[in-house]
């Protein structure tokens, strides 16, 4: 396994692969790797022939009051499991790297990005929509793997891909789950004994609700509803907001009808957890 900590690097052992015809699949990420981050990793190693994985803490998809400082950097253990799942190459660029002198450009995505997560967290798609084009534009892939996890990312990445003419495909792959149905995050490792244990509430809401819309349920008020006296269950869980919106264009609906996400963000004590399931309605 090559690991890359500049461009220039980056840049001769793609011209490489690609001059031995090897097909390039990217995973993008910010560390602290887990289950989820191993599953992208391991279908990008069934679509492509050369598996690139970047590990870089970007800031500028930080507020200013986030958890840009704290958030866990294993980088020994990142590139052990790295090295354990086949990966060709790993990027684990410094910020200077990334983002050397002043930045005047930036990536914007209308609409998709101002609704869900966008109406609280001003800014963080710009980073990511910012950093993802360097990242495509450095390791130039012919797929790029993203997590379900964070669908509306995988929806903003695979419309500015779309609207920007990049050339390569966006794969969005399954959320992986802990035992008791907890999203993995590498924030999870914030969550105190007790809150861990209130965590699960969030995806038992969303099974619930998948159980409601089987039956015929289909009023986003009452999935919403629905949701939000499960997670009451809890005295650490403050939902940040309950969407039922179209899996496309992220639009609210009144109901559950076609290809439907209902998505929820939600603060356990400090530290704030989203999660989804998609739903597909007559
Ligand atoms: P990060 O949170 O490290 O996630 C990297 C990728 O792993 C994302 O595509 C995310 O959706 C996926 N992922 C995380 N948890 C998952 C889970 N439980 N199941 C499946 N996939 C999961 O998302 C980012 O980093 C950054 O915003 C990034 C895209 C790297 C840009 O900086």
């Amino acid at each position: 396994m090559q690991i890359a900590q500049t461009i220039q690097q980056v840049r001769v052992l793609v011209r490489n692969a690609r001059k031995n015809g090897l097909s390039i699949g990217f995973v993008p990420t910010m560390g602290a790797l887990h289950s989820g981050h191993i599953s992208l990793i391991e279908r990008a190693k069934k679509e492509s022939d050369f598996v690139a994985v970047s590990i870089f803490v970007n800031p500028a998809q930080f507020g200013p009051n986030e958890d840009f400082e704290k958030y866990p950097r294993p980088i020994e253990q990142d590139l052990q499991i790295c090295r354990n799942c086949g990966v060709d190459l790993v990027f684990c660029p410094s910020s200077d790297e990334i983002y050397s002198g002043e930045q005047l450009t930036w990536v914007y995505v209308d609409k998709l990005t101002e609704t869900l997560c966008g109406r609280f967290r001003p800014g963080h798609f710009r980073g990511v929509t910012t950093v993802c084009t360097k990242l495509f534009n450095i390791i130039t892939p012919d797929f790029a793997f993203f997590g379900q996890k964070d669908a509306q990312q995988a929806i903003v990445i695979k419309r500015m891909a779309a609207d920007l003419n990049m050339p390569l495909e966006i794969i969005i792959c399954p959320t992986v789950r802990e035992e008791d149905g907890l999203a993995m995050s590498s924030r999870n490792k914030y969550l105190s004994p007790q809150e861990r244990k209130d965590a699960p509430l969030i995806y038992k809401s969303l099974q619930k609700v998948s159980e409601l819309v089987k039956t015929g349920v289909y009023d986003s008020s009452v999935i919403s509803a629905e949701i939000k006296k499960i997670l009451a269950e809890s005295q650490k869980i403050a939902v940040e907001y309950v969407e039922i919106a179209n899996f496309e264009n992220l639009e609210p609906q009144e109901s559950v009808k076609g290809k439907t996400l209902i998505a929820v963000a939600a603060k356990i004590g400090l530290t704030r957890l989203i999660d989804n399931i998609i739903l597909d309605a007559p």
